[in-house]
């Protein structure tokens, strides 16, 4: 499984780069708007000069022709962009060109497996099912990934599932557990990741105990 940081903050993708298991980056607007002092479009051009992996750079249009236009500038950015578009008509039209042009692109905000359904046959290279904000309106985020996974596999559909939206450890076992290809998440996600109390405790017994073991 691929695992990418939801973020556009460098810091965070350094040192999220820095462990050596970083896939990509996903983006939105919201998380661009937070980062002060910089243009959405330079933010990008950083990220990609951090990460070689795909970074998705969403569009803000809502209109084919707008996505259109705006994916011809984001692909200018880097060659590792992938256009991020609203799971809408416009957005599946546009989906539909920039694969048939070779763009590869992120069909994002989507919440129910027909609109997955209609992404892969797109040609989407990524496909967002955003899990914690299900959950947040008491639905099931990781049955959304399930169905997902079989229709896919039902079918042969090549387009990457990248679970989104995800809010904790769990949600991230659970799309491993689930064949989810990618998974994006917030650093504090990351850094857990590899925590255990046992081990911790283990590892503190092992030096005590050598250290009795072999003085000095
Ligand atoms: C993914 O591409 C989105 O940027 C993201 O995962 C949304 O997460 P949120 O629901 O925590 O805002």
């Amino acid at each position: 499984m691929d695992l990418y940081i939801d973020t556009a903050n460098l810091d965070e993708i350094k040192e999220a780069a820095a462990l050596g298991i970083l896939d990509g980056v996903t983006t939105n607007p919201s998380l661009i708007a937070k980062e002060k002092g910089v243009t959405y479009h330079a933010r990008l051009k950083q990220i990609c000069e951090v990460v070689s992996g795909p970074v998705s750079g969403e569009v803000i249009s809502t209109d084919y022709a707008g996505m259109m236009k705006e994916a011809a500038e984001l692909i200018k950015i880097a060659p590792n962009i992938v256009v991020k578009l609203p799971t809408t008509i416009d957005g599946l039209k546009a989906c539909k060109a920039l694969s048939d042009q070779g763009t590869k692109t992120n069909m994002t905000l989507v919440f129910q497996p027909l609109q997955a359904l209609m992404v892969a046959k797109a040609g989407a290279f990524l496909v967002s099912p955003f899990i914690g904000r299900l959950d947040d309106v008491a639905e099931d985020g990781m049955d959304l990934i399930h169905r997902m996974r079989q229709i896919y596999d039902n079918y042969g559909f090549r387009t990457k599932i990248l679970a989104a939206s995800i809010r904790h450890n769990k949600h991230l076992v659970d799309c491993a557990l689930a064949g989810s290809d990618v998974a994006t998440m917030p650093l504090s996600v990351i850094k857990t990741a590899l925590n255990h109390p046992l081990t911790d405790s283990g590892l503190k017994k092992f030096v005590e105990d050598y250290k009795k073991a072999f003085p000095g």
